[in-house]
């Protein structure tokens, strides 16, 4: 069966950024780090992304390229035996990934449409903070965006991801990076500013938990889209020639950048304004609007900024839904819409009690959580992280000769050996040690 390609290579590093590239970094990023101290965190995250991360990255790539299929059939063609259970694990969680993705990528479109009427931009954070849980509590509105962010991503998918977002994302990427820097121009001139920054660029140690090195881990699990098949499907599609090493450096680093450039966005805001820092989810959607009410022309910036937010948020939840829906093509034979359709239908149907967690659901918690915290940490703190030792057993062990071929076809280099002892030996320890810890 031959199969697609991309476009170029620059077209696959745009669309794993891309996919890479989302809500994670530009809203989860700040809260998490505002929660968990700032400083000591970003270190943690770095320490996470440019270890573990950088070499699951590869280590997918290879393994979607070596066999020209996504995640549960190149388990199976690779090695077999129990191995395809690794690929329905990695779509059972961007199945519950996609659930509450759909929530905030909900948030993003009403976010788009308050900026247009006004709405959403005001100088006092504690009257924005009031109408942004207002705004998420109310169940109709939650369920309405939710569908809607649903239906756009599904949209996209079956008009066929390649051209769309590969030419749509040489245009947007770069837009988004321009603009968070002209915000953090105006974010880091506000009076009080420089606290944040103090507080995002200064580690204090004390605040080092088990806890913290998990959220980081997690995060840069989710940031980077690994642990969940997502890069073995983009792999799968990559040509023989492209040296994925290169492109893996590219793709880390562009992800990581998006995640700092948001901290240097949010952060210093959050100080100025006087938010708490741990205040949660709302933050960027709390500090942004007050931002842009503080510019010329911010009615125009905040609509900006929310529109490529939205791409940011598609060009990872098509990621999300593109293997799901080829999981069911490649293991059942289904047709590409009816699998579409149906895993769009189960994916709202699951994404209910996640919209409903700020308003009628907030209080049925199960393991101290609502849903929508459980479906995050159960992704990003449990299942992202299995999946990555599972892959960096696969890569270092199991299949290492087939690995290693793959590599010295594009070339080699002096860091094979590093990258085997990190995927054999750094990964399944450090994950397994750090989510042991914690549970
Ligand atoms: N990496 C994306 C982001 O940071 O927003 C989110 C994401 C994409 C998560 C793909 C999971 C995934 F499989």
């Amino acid at each position: 069966m031959s199969r697609a390609n991309w476009g170029s290579r620059l077209g696959f590093i745009l669309a794993a950024s891309g996919s890479a590239v989302g809500l994670g970094a530009i809203w989860k990023f700040p809260y998490v780090a505002g929660k968990n101290g700032g400083g000591v965190f970003l270190l943690a995250y770095l320490a996470c992304v440019f270890t573990v991360g950088i070499a699951l990255l590869l280590a997918e790539m290879v393994i979607g390229r070596a066999a020209n299929r996504s995640a549960t059939t190149a388990f199976r063609d690779l090695k077999g035996g129990l191995w395809p259970w690794a690929g329905r694990l990695s779509v059972l969680c961007i199945f519950i990934v996609m659930a509450y993705y759909s929530v905030v990528g909900g948030w993003v479109i009403a976010y788009i449409g308050k900026s247009i009427t006004g709405e959403a931009l005001g100088q006092d954070t504690k009257a924005l903070g009031a109408a942004f849980t207002h705004f998420i509590a109310d169940p109709a509105s939650s369920l309405f965006y939710t569908a809607l962010f649903l239906g756009v991503t599904v949209a996209v998918v079956l008009g066929g991801v390649q051209k769309g977002i590969e030419r749509m994302s040489k245009v947007l990427m770069p837009a988004l990076f321009l603009l968070m820097l002209v915000l953090i121009a105006r974010s880091l001139t506000l009076p009080g500013a420089l606290e944040g920054v103090r507080y995002f660029l200064t580690p204090d140690f004390s605040k080092l938990t088990s806890a913290m090195v998990v959220d980081a881990l997690g995060l840069a699990f989710f940031s980077l889209s690994l642990g969940m098949g997502i890069i073995i499907s983009y792999g799968s599609y990559v040509e023989k020639e492209t040296n994925l090493a290169g492109a893996t450096l590219w793709i880390s680093i562009l992800a990581t950048l998006a995640s700092v450039l948001a901290g240097f966005m949010v952060l210093p805001a959050v100080f100025a304004f006087g938010v708490d820092p741990a205040a949660g989810p709302g933050l960027t959607f709390i500090t942004m609007p007050a931002i842009f009410a503080q510019m010329p022309f911010g009615q125009a910036w905040a609509i900006a900024f929310f529109l490529l937010l939205l791409f940011a948020a598609l060009t990872s939840s098509v990621s999300i839904v593109e293997p799901i829906v080829s999981y069911f093509i490649d293991e059942f034979g289904w047709k590409r819409q009816s699998a579409a359709y149906i895993t769009t239908v189960a994916v709202f149907i699951a994404s209910i009690p996640a919209a409903l967690s700020f308003g009628p659901m907030a209080k049925s918690k199960l393991f101290g959580r609502t849903a929508f915290d459980l479906m995050d940490y159960a992704t990003s703190n449990i299942m992202m992280p299995a999946g990555g030792i599972l892959v960096a057993v696969f890569a270092g062990w199991i299949i290492w000769p087939r690995i290693h071929s793959e590599l010295l076809s594009n070339g080699g280099g002096h860091w094979i050996p590093a990258f085997r002892g990190i995927c054999a030996i750094v990964a399944p320890i450090m994950i397994g040690v750090i989510w042991v810890h914690n549970l």
